[in-house]
């Protein structure tokens, strides 16, 4: 692979007490790649996640992000080197409007590089951008009303709208379309697939349709441990994966 590398990880370690959920794990997402990490319930794939953003602290290991080593950092100086979590629920806030919410991630994102001589003119471009990013993830036409009231799906595109408001080269989401009806997930699909390319994402992902639709590349966790990377048709053709997961999945 030439482009250069978005996310390096390297012999990452994550032991609680006597389980090791994440054991030795290694990974690169490419700049752009939409790379998914798939496995079974308990296989360490939220904990990688929350490793790789720094809510939780390794016990050992290396990740570089564009080629700058972040081990060690707190979870804020991550996002500032463009590394973003989805936002949780709880980051959203439900009774400001849809566009409030994400221009106070743009803005945030700006603080320290605006003119603070010039506040005027910064909030019209912090709005500019939010109602940019309101449109990408289609919820333009929702800009005005309270967070609180959007659909479950339309909360879940607003919440990877926040991640993208936050500037992230690189974004992680850890099963983006758990809860979603049918009608719900599509809209989420597709906002997921304009973001490739663009963007480098890490997805982990139960929906098996979606992961293969969606992913350059796919990463097999099992007990901590990748047993596998490759293309969709790799990893489908791959003995021991479908052996150890997906041969489970769709028995
Ligand atoms: N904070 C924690 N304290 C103790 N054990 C944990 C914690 N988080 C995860 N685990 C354990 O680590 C293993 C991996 O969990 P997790 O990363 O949530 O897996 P997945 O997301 O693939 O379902 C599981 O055995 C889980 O019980
Ligand atoms: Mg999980």
């Amino acid at each position: 692979m030439t482009a250069p590398p978005g996310l390096q990880v390297h012999g990452l370690r994550k032991r609680f007490g006597g389980i090791t959920a994440v054991d030795d794990a290694s990974m690169t997402v490419a700049s752009g790649e939409l790379h998914a990490l798939i496995g079974p319930n308990g296989a360490g794939k939220t904990t990688f996640i929350q490793l790789v953003s720094g809510a939780e602290r390794a016990d050992g290991g290396r990740i570089t992000l564009g080629g700058v080593e972040i081990d060690g950092w707190p979870m804020h100086r991550r996002v500032t080197q463009g590394l973003a979590r989805s936002f949780q629920i709880s980051s959203v806030f439900p009774a400001f409007t849809v566009l409030d919410n994400i221009a106070l991630a743009v803005q945030a994102r700006s603080q320290g590089r605006c003119a603070i001589w010039r506040p005027v003119v910064m909030r019209a471009a912090w709005f500019d951008q939010a109602r940019h990013i309101l449109d990408e993830v289609g919820l333009g036409a929702r800009s005005e009303i309270a967070a609180g009231d959007l659909s479950h799906g339309e909360r879940r595109r607003l919440e990877i709208g926040l991640t993208v408001a936050t500037g992230a080269r690189v974004l992680l989401l850890d099963e983006p379309l758990a809860g979603l009806g049918a009608d719900e997930s599509g809209p989420v699909i597709e906002l997921l697939q304009s973001l490739k390319d663009r963007t480098s994402v890490l997805l982990v992902e139960h929906d098996m349709d979606a992961v293969f639709r969606l992913a350059d590349r796919i990463s097999v966790l099992v007990s901590g441990r990748v047993i596998a990377t490759g293309t969709p048709l790799e990893i489908r053709a791959h003995p021991e994966v479908r052996r150890a997961y997906l041969g489970e999945s769709t028995a």
